[in-house]
């Protein structure tokens, strides 16, 4: 179960009575990093297990007693059978997909069970949890051979409480991580991403005092530049307590009384620098209670839009952007640091970018943080891409679970300004009825941000001349419209880039949010080979002359930074499982068509 921040109260209410007996996932404890904790990354054991023999008898019954592998049984005779044992079996390091740790392991899509032992000395009146940044795709839990629950979704956080189960010494922590695909899942069966499997994002004991400050937002108020506007959210025993709100830095203390559900929702003037990519301030905010205090680093600003306009601290902003998969630059697999998120923005920024989407997932939660830091306004997606299963109730449960996840863990991040509900999804009736709902959810659950996704749309073709219409119905109940076009590379040539128009059924900005095509880095022919950085370099910049002419584009986000991971690109000598659309190689070599891209941002920053 996954829990908005809607109906947190009745939840947290629930658990904090029911918590220590029955474990299950719990609400997000917002900003972990401001928490008393203990990180359990480092090298696991692990057991590779292709039939799920840990979990399932030959009869794929679920196993009980010591055969199931999250019991770490060890035989107690020179007789008795067992026939796994996690001492001899091999480590990986968490964080870390399983994929770029063995060779092996490329490839595989399956079941990987993982162990890390520890000791824990628990405070006094104190409340243990154990968090995962995230784990791809199913993630079985256990604690000391007991089970704490389980995790479907491969980009988001979870969180156990183990308050009543952590022992002084010899805990072990047990999971069974599977990254087979299906079809009723989300993502589905067929991405042009690499599957990457295992824990794949830092591991945290946090110790909290039995009632605690479980979420908060602190922002400005929708359509304000001044207001903030905001809520607290505590869980335990003690839930009406006094709290304050202090911003030191602009003289703002505010103090208020949290309600019989441990909720208080609040509002208040300050006198704030506003945050921007030129000037990304961030504010130390001390958030406390009587029996709890965390801080945290926010900024704040506005977001919104008017016709056509974009509107950021309430002036138009074109958004000057790039696709970013979160694979790690230099060495590939997932990335996970903060090193890594500071590499990748580096490079968006060099290319002269205010603005980055995160495709098609949500990526670590350090990529964010640094982009608050950094000053780079961030576009996050949940993985609904291409053919879900528009019809199944689970699907859409399972992508209304991580969006509120993505919610829970980013609302307070001053550079996330757009929520995105899809990529490249085929228009009908059930897609339209399950995009609907998703963007209800986002907009209820976080009023203060905008919604979009990346929709395709249509052509005519008038003598030599090409019309691109936007008309996907969808886009009626969007803030923004993102859309994907592969002129010049999937269809078309270049040069019809020069004939090409764009009209809109819909009086909303548009973010081109996806276009570009391969090179391979150090590949060089004329504008017409393909795979070579002249095509390439040529394409950008037919692109960006047609782009320049559509009146109502408020930003574009080219595919890709860097060349990725594909199961879909087997091309020998070029592609070899790599998505080659970077305009910087998976080595960190700036291809020509980098520099086109650049010279037309840095004019863009000067004449927006
Ligand atoms: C698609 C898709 C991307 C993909 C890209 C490509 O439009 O959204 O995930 O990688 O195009 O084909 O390179």
């Amino acid at each position: 179960m996954t829990t908005s921040t809607r109906c947190l109260p009745l939840a947290l209410f629930a658990l904090s009575i029911a918590g220590r007996s029955a474990a299950q996932v719990v609400p997000l404890i917002a900003n972990i990093e401001g928490r008393s904790t203990t990180s359990l990354n480092g090298q696991w054991q692990v057991i590779v297990d292709p039939y799920d023999v840990g979990a399932l008898d030959y009869r794929a019954h679920a196993l009980k007693g010591n055969g199931a592998f999250y019991t770490n049984y060890k035989s107690q005779s020179k007789s008795e059978l067992v026939e796994y044992d996690f001492d001899t079996s091999g480590r990986l390091n968490v964080p870390g997909d399983w994929n770029t740790q063995r060779d092996s392991l490329l490839f595989y899509e399956g079941s990987v069970w993982y162990k890390r032992s520890f000791n824990y000395s628990k405070g006094t009146k104190k409340r243990t949890f154990v968090h995962f940044g995230a784990a791809n795709y199913m993630a079985y839990v256990y604690l000391n051979g007991e089970e704490l629950g389980q995790h479907e979704g491969g980009f988001t956080p979870f969180t156990f409480e183990i308050t009543d189960r952590v022992r002084a010494e010899g805990n072990f922590l047990v999971l069974r991580v599977n990254n087979t695909r299906s079809k009723d899942y989300v993502p589905t069966v067929s991405t042009d991403w690499w599957n990457y499997g295992g824990i794949t994002r830092p591991v945290t004991l946090v110790e909290v005092p039995e009632t605690f400050i479980q979420d908060y937002s602190v922002q400005l108020e929708k359509g304000s530049t001044r207001q903030i506007k905001g809520w607290l959210q505590l869980n335990g025993q003690q839930r009406q307590q006094k709290v304050t709100i202090r911003i030191p830095e602009a003289g703002s203390n505010k103090t208020f009384q949290t309600d019989a559900a441990g909720r208080v929702e609040f509002s208040f003037d300050a006198d704030l620098t506003l945050w921007s990519p030129e000037n990304p301030k961030l504010y130390r905010v001390e958030i406390a209670s009587e029996t709890d205090q965390v801080t945290d680093q926010i900024g704040f600003r506005s977001i919104s839009v008017q016709g056509t306009e974009i509107l950021l601290n309430e002036k138009p902003v074109f958004l000057r952007g790039i696709n970013i998969h979160e694979e790690a630059p230099l060495r590939s697999g997932r990335a996970w640091s903060e090193d890594d998120a500071r590499i990748l923005l580096g490079w968006a920024k060099e290319l002269g970018c205010n603005f980055v989407r995160l495709a098609h997932y949500p990526h670590n939660e350090a990529m964010l943080r640094m982009a608050d830091q950094m000053g780079m306004l961030v576009w996050e997606e949940v993985p609904v891409y291409w053919t879900i299963e528009w019809e199944n109730p689970n699907t859409l449960q399972n992508a209304k679970n991580q969006l509120g996840e993505l919610i829970a863990r980013d609302h307070n991040r001053a550079a996330l300004i757009i929520y995105s509900v899809a990529n490249e999804t085929p228009i009908s009736d059930a897609r339209n009825r399950f995009l609907g709902q998703l963007i209800q959810e986002a907009h209820s659950n976080d009023p203060t941000r905008l919604v979009s996704a990346a929709l395709q749309a249509e052509e005519t073709k008038n003598g030599n001349r090409l019309t691109i219409h936007i008309n996907d119905p969808i886009a009626n109940e969007l803030d923004v419209m993102g859309n994907n076009e592969y002129i010049g590379w999937y269809v078309h040539n270049i040069a019809d880039l020069d004939s090409t128009d764009w009209v809109s059924k819909y009086d909303k900005p548009l973010i081109m949010s996806e276009f570009g095509g391969d090179a391979q880095f150090g590949k060089h022919g004329d504008a017409q080979t393909r795979f070579s950085e002249e095509y390439q370099e040529s394409l950008y910049e037919h692109q960006i002359a047609m782009l320049k002419r559509i009146s109502f584009l408020r930003g574009t986000t080219p595919w890709i930074l860097m060349d990725f991971r594909s199961p879909r690109r087997t091309l020998p000598g070029i592609e070899d499982y790599f998505n080659r659309k970077g305009l910087v190689s998976d080595h960190g070599e700036k291809k020509k068509a980098f520099l086109v891209l650049q010279q037309w941002y840095r004019e863009k920053a000067k004449n927006p």
